[in-house]
């Protein structure tokens, strides 16, 4: 045995994992090797203290005593706040010219439950042309390019598992337009489940089973693969963070950039009502005197069903995922070298290796996985805000197969925004039992905004009863 595997042997057994090399004296060199490099990307130290916490025992989420409702701001300006609202839009575009904004989507996640065989950004998506969710960011990126009179560049995050075929997917799609050296794709960390006594599990001989350490390892990716080292050297100072599986998306918002910079938030975020009290997206509170997202699970059902005295829901602020995030901040996150932030257990089903080598498919939870999740910075955040949207102009991801946020209700939600934006553009639209009687799909190229819309010069003014309608950059393409 070489050296460098007799320290690896010692290290493991120092931190009881020496189990995951119960077969590499049998393997060959390329099976060493891929095992050996995994094993040297972990840090043995933090993962015997994370099994120790989160796997022997449970640590439990702490949950604050005092949870408050947050104050956001309104997503139109009140009495009194149009000013601060007109002086961050022109911020938002000022920011925009300078090259100062990058655009960063999380796509490393595993999108089990869709069930898709390949990344999900591949998956198609839109009514008419199906464009994959990839080509939806492409157009909004290229068209906000387009219009600054400059390059945004884009930060896209995969996994070990996806990075390879998001690659190739970018280069035979020709980056959808873009500049491929506006695109800066990285792949974030694995992280090893563990078996309920908080060993590392083999998914093969050779292999360790691993899977990504969640978009709060999105944080830490940054800093890791050089990204943050190329934003300061483009000069960009905010990211605009998105993620797959929502086309509704404003990849690019001048109104949620500028309240961000002239807050001087550090991180803030999109809010939208909830759709009732349980519903299963993260709360935006206060607690601890931080703005702070209490998960679904972990905000206590007598508070979540609190009302208001006019009925609405005391803690109704939505998390749907879409920040600002400043780079100084997430360079402070990543200072010390660890980035500081809780992880949360999951226990699943995962397939390894039993001691004798032979592969066994669980068939209930055998394992526990970690995650690190990116709203867990909102609290290390100075001045951090969150802005109040719509959801049916913002929300409607694909996370099912079949349901709720599926490809069926994407559709369908992509289709009504398309039918608001079209009637507020002095479009007819026909209707039947309340939903548009048409199929409608519009470019980014074309708008990304209902404002914009509305300033284009439409060349339809009626669309006709069940008639598909793809409204192109040159303004309608009936199809
Ligand atoms: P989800 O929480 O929906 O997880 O991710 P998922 O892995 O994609 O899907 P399921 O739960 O297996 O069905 C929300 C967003 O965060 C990204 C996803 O790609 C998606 O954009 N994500 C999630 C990562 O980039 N990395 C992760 O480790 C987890």
């Amino acid at each position: 045995m070489d050296d460098a595997t007799t320290t690896l042997r010692e290290r493991l057994s120092a931190v009881d994992q020496q189990q995951v090399l119960r077969f590499f004296d049998a393997l060959d060199a390329a099976g060493k090797d891929k095992l050996r490099k995994q094993l040297l990307a972990l840090d043995l130290d933090e993962i015997d203290e994370l099994a120790e916490m989160h796997v022997r025992h449970k640590t439990p989420v702490a949950i604050p005593n005092d949870i408050q409702p947050v104050q956001m701001y309104p997503q139109r300006p009140h009495a009194g706040q149009e000013r601060l609202y007109a002086d961050a839009i022109d911020r938002g575009n000022a920011l925009l010219k300078q090259g100062k904004i990058g655009a960063f989507l999380v796509a490393g996640g595993q999108g089990t439950r869709l069930g898709y065989d390949g990344p999900k950004g591949e998956f198609p998506v839109t009514p008419i042309k199906n464009k994959p969710l990839f080509r939806v960011f492409a157009e909004q990126l290229q068209a906000w390019s387009r219009d600054a009179g400059r390059a945004i560049p884009w930060y896209i995050m995969t996994s070990d598992a996806n990075d390879a075929q998001t690659r190739a997917f970018f280069r035979q799609n020709n980056h959808f337009g873009l500049n491929p050296e506006d695109i800066f794709i990285f792949q974030q960390g694995m992280m090893p489940a563990f078996d309920m006594l908080g060993h590392m599990l083999l998914a093969e001989k050779d292999s360790l089973a691993l899977s990504p350490d969640g978009h709060g390892g999105s944080l830490r990716a940054l800093h890791k693969s050089g990204a943050l080292a190329d934003m300061r050297k483009r000069g960009v100072e905010h990211l605009s963070y998105f993620q797959v599986d929502n086309p509704l998306v404003h990849c690019i918002d001048p109104l949620f950039l500028g309240l961000h910079d002239v807050t001087g938030s550090e991180m803030s975020s999109k809010s939208i009502p909830k759709a009732g009290p349980l519903e299963k997206v993260g709360n935006f509170v206060m607690a601890d005197d931080a703005l702070q997202v209490i998960e679904y699970s972990d905000l206590p059902e007598e508070l979540a069903k609190q009302t208001n005295p006019d009925g609405g829901l005391k803690f109704n602020a939505g998390s749907i995922a879409i920040h600002a995030l400043r780079v100084a901040f997430v360079e402070r996150l990543n200072a010390s070298g660890k980035l500081d932030l809780p992880w949360h257990r999951a226990e699943k089903k995962v397939p390894y290796v039993d001691d004798k080598g032979t592969p066994c498919e669980p068939d209930k939870p055998n394992a526990v996985k970690l995650e690190q999740f990116v709203f867990d910075a909102i609290p290390l955040a100075k001045n951090a805000i969150v802005l109040e949207t719509d959801r049916a102009e913002e929300f409607s991801p694909v996370k099912n197969a079949e349901g709720n946020d599926s490809p069926a209700t994407c559709r369908r939600d992509q289709i009504r925004r398309a039918a608001r934006w079209l009637r507020a553009a002095r479009v007819q639209v026909p209707e039947k039992d309340g939903e548009p009687d048409a199929t409608l799909e519009i470019s980014p190229l074309l708008a990304t905004t209902e404002k914009q819309l509305a300033d284009r010069n439409l060349k339809l003014e009626k669309v006709s009863d069940g008639q598909a309608v793809y409204f192109d950059e040159n303004g309608a393409d009936v199809t």
